[in-house]
C-alpha cells in the first residue's frame, strides 16, 4: 500500500465512522506496523485533504469529474490532487493511483504547482470563502451571524496547526518546569496572561511522554480552555462539572482552590477517563465522580458550576479538520438543544448567588449567544456579569460574553459566559 492510499482509507474511515482520523490512524498502524514509516506522509496527506477538500473537489470539477462523494476512491482523488497542487506529485506515482481515483494521470499532472486561487476566481463573496477556505456556505452564515469580523483570517487560521499550551501544578512554578521540561527537548514559555498556563514553543508531541507528565506535574489543555476555570472562581467553594468528560477543567477547579468539586457524565466510559486524569494528578480525594444526566440535575448545594457541554467543535478544527466533512446544520440544532436544556436546568436548580460559567468550544451563532439569550429570556433569577479576567475579545451581539480566537489570541476557537443567579 503507498500512503496516498492509507490517507485515503484514514480519511473515509473517519467519515464514515465520525471518528477522529489519530483514532482511525492509530487502529490501523497498529494493525500494520511494518507501514509504520510512512506515518508523517500519511499525516501531512490526510490533515492536507480534511482541511481542504471542498477546494480539492471544486478542482475535480473543473476537471470534468464529479460530484464528490466521501468514498475511499474519491478521498484518493482528492489526495492526488491535493499533492499535485503542492507540487510533490511524482509522475510514477500518478500513473500508479490515477485509475484507482477514476481520474487522469496527466490531468493531475497538470495540476502540479497551480495556484489554488485560480481556480475560485469565477466565485464571489461567501461562495469564494466557503471554496477557497473548504468551509460549508452554513458554517460561514453561523459565523456571520454571531458577528465575528475578518472570517477570512479566522477560516485561514482554523486550518492551521494548533499552538500547544499547558496548565501547570500549583506549587511548581512554570520556570522550574521548563527548566525540568528542558532536558527532553521541550520549551515551553509563560503565558502573559495566566500565571499557571504556558506555551509549548518546541517539542509538544515529546510533552505526554515525560516523567514530568506521568507525575501529573502539568495538563495538556488550551489556554482557552483553562480560562474557563479562572473564570468560574472556585475559592473555596463546591464547584461541579456536570458534563466533565475527562476532568480536564474539574480537575483546574480542585487545583484553583474548590472545597471539593463534583464532576459527572452521562457516559460512565467517559468518567473512565477522568479517572486516569485524577488519578494521575492525585485529586482523588478531592473530585467525587457521579454518572448522571446534566438535564436532570441532581444536585442543589454548590457554588460554582461549569456547563461545558457537547458542541459542534468548530473552535477545534485545528486539531481535527475531519469534522468538517461531516457537521451539519442538523447537528448544530440538536447541539444547541442539548446546550439549551443543559444550562436550563442547572440555572433552574442553581442555589441563589451561585456562579454557573456556560462554555463551548465552537462559535457558531446557534451554540453560543442563541442559547444565552433563550436561557436569559426565560429564567427572570439569572444575570450575565463580565466573565474575567479578560482575554479575548467582547462579541458585539453579547458583550458581557468573550470570545477566543486562533486568528487573534493563539488559542481554539471558545465562548464564555458567567451567569449569576439571584
Ligand atoms: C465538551 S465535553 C466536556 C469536557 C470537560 N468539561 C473537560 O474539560 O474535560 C462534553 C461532555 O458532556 C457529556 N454529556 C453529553 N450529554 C450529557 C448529558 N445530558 N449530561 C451529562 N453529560 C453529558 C459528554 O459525554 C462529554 O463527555
Amino acid at each position: 500500500m503507498l500512503p496516498e492510499e492509507v490517507a485515503a482509507l484514514i480519511l473515509a474511515d473517519a467519515v464514515r465512522l465520525r471518528t477522529s482520523m489519530r483514532e482511525v490512524a492509530t487502529r490501523f498502524f497498529s494493525k500494520h506496523p511494518e507501514l509504520d514509516y510512512m506515518k508523517p506522509v500519511v499525516r501531512v496527506l490526510s490533515l492536507g485533504v480534511a482541511r481542504n477538500y471542498l477546494l480539492l473537489d471544486h478542482v475535480l470539477a473543473s476537471l470534468g469529474y464529479g460530484p464528490p462523494s466521501h468514498s475511499t476512491n474519491w478521498m484518493l482523488a482528492r489526495v492526488l490532487v491535493f499533492e499535485a497542487l503542492s507540487n510533490k506529485l511524482k509522475p510514477s506515482r500518478a500513473r500508479k493511483l490515477a485509475p484507482k481515483a477514476g481520474v487522469d494521470a496527466d490531468k493531475l499532472l497538470d495540476l502540479r504547482g497551480a495556484n489554488p486561487r485560480e481556480f475560485v476566481k469565477g466565485l464571489g463573496g461567501i461562495d469564494k470563502l466557503s471554496v477557497l477556505y473548504s468551509f460549508p456556505r452554513w458554517v460561514l452564515e453561523e459565523l456571520l451571524s454571531a458577528g465575528i469580523d475578518n472570517i477570512a483570517q479566522l477560516l485561514q487560521s482554523l486550518n492551521r496547526d494548533p499552538v500547544r499550551w499547558i496548565r501547570v501544578r500549583p506549587g511548581i512554578s512554570v520556570a522550574e518546569l521548563a527548566t525540568r521540561l528542558a532536558r527532553h527537548g521541550i520549551v515551553i514559555e509563560p503565558d502573559k496572561d495566566l500565571d499557571d498556563v504556558a506555551m509549548i514553543a518546541r517539542g509538544a508531541s515529546k510533552a505526554p511522554h515525560t516523567p514530568e507528565y506521568q507525575q501529573g506535574l502539568f495538563v495538556l489543555q488550551d489556554k482557552a480552555s483553562a480560562l474557563v476555570g479562572h473564570v468560574a472562581e472556585p475559592y473555596n467553594k463546591v464547584g461541579v462539572d456536570p458534563t466533565a468528560g475527562a476532568a480536564i477543567k474539574a480537575s483546574h477547579l480542585a487545583w484553583l482552590g474548590a472545597r471539593y468539586v463534583i464532576a459527572g457524565d452521562v457516559k460512565a466510559q467517559r468518567l473512565g477517563e477522568a479517572k486516569h486524569t485524577l488519578r494521575r494528578l492525585k485529586l482523588g480525594h478531592l473530585v467525587d465522580l457521579v454518572v448522571g444526566d446534566a438535564r436532570k440535575p441532581y444536585l442543589s448545594r454548590y457554588g460554582t458550576v461549569i456547563v461545558d457541554p457537547p458542541c459542534s467543535d468548530i473552535g477545534r478544527l485545528q486539531y481535527e479538520p475531519e469534522v468538517k466533512l461531516w457537521l451539519t446544520r442538523g447537528d448544530v440544532r440538536f447541539y444547541r438543544r442539548l446546550q439549551y436544556r443543559i444550562l436550563r436546568a442547572i440555572l433552574e436548580a442553581a442555589p441563589r448567588g451561585a456562579r454557573v460559567v456556560y462554555s463551548v468550544c465552537t462559535l457558531t451563532y446557534s451554540e453560543t449567544i442563541w442559547v444565552v439569550k433563550k436561557v436569559l429570556s426565560e429564567i427572570a433569577e439569572a444575570e450575565i456579569v463580565e466573565p474575567e479576567p479578560l482575554i479575548g475579545e467582547k462579541p458585539r451581539k453579547m458583550p458581557k460574553a468573550q470570545r477566543l480566537l486562533p486568528n487573534l489570541h493563539r488559542t481554539q476557537g471558545f465562548f464564555i459566559t458567567k451567569f449569576i443567579k439571584l
